[in-house]
């Protein structure tokens, strides 16, 4: 299903489940000491997605750690991304020069919980959710919204270093599948392009999100 978000070109892999094998590194097995069984097979499964990407791309596979912020380090001239909720594993990751900003996300399908929405969006966005809610209402927007904005994150970080909440993003949807996010970094934010470009897509199940930049 990711791979309908992306362009031609960028590796992804994905589960819905954690039947298959999925070794992980001594040091990624490491880090997971004293996690709860579900964080350990998630983040083997994400592992073993990613595995397969970095393998479409010609890469060996390699541990592929948290670096500062839980941003994994993909290998040198590599991006790439990982998601995991309930149901869903992926992972996508494409040559720098290719690609120079990626970012995916998934959610189960569904409402988000009580009080989120005024946390995560603009009284302008709020506007904006109102309009897709009354045209297309069997939608779950709102869950659509939250997963964009952390693609964009997810995409934006690695370059940056930058922390960024979700009121410092302003997201513009289209029903053809497509978004537009806009961050509002900081003054000390390093110099970069705050535009991202994105698709989603609904299912009875799950909401997924991708923001992809070219190289
Ligand atoms: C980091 C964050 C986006 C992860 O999203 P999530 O829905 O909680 O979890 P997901 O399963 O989709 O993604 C988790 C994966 O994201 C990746 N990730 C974590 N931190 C990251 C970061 N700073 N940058 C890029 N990727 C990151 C990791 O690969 C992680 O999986 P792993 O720990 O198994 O390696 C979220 O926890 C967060 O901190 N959000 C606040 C910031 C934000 O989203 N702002 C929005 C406006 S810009």
């Amino acid at each position: 299903m990711i791979e309908g978000l992306l362009p031609p070109g960028v590796a992804s892999s994905e589960a819905f489940d954690d039947a298959a094998p999925a070794p992980l590194f001594p040091a990624e097995a490491a880090l997971l000491a004293g996690r709860r069984e579900r964080r350990r097979r998630q983040f083997a499964t994400a592992r073993a997605c990613a595995r397969r990407c970095l393998a479409d791309l010609g890469h060996a596979p390699v541990p592929l750690l948290p670096g500062p912020g839980g941003a994994p380090a993909w290998p040198p001239g590599v991006v790439g991304s990982i998601t995991h909720c309930d149901g869903y594993r992926a992972a996508v990751a494409d040559h720098r020069t290719h690609t120079s900003a990626l970012g995916i996300d998934a959610e189960p399908a569904g409402p988000l919980p009580p009080g989120v929405l005024g946390l995560i969006t603009s009284p302008a966005e709020r506007a904006h959710l109102a309009t897709l809610t009354e045209a297309h209402p069997d939608i779950f927007w709102e869950r659509i919204f939250f997963s964009a904005k952390e693609a964009a994150y997810k995409a934006w970080y690695p370059s940056t270093g930058i922390w960024l909440g979700f009121r410092q993003a302003t997201l513009t949807l289209s029903p053809t599948g497509t978004f537009t996010c806009v961050l509002h970094p900081p003054p000390h934010a390093p110099p970069a392009n705050p535009h991202y470009e994105g698709r989603w897509l609904s299912t009875s199940t799950l909401v997924l999100t991708a923001v992809h930049r070219e190289g």
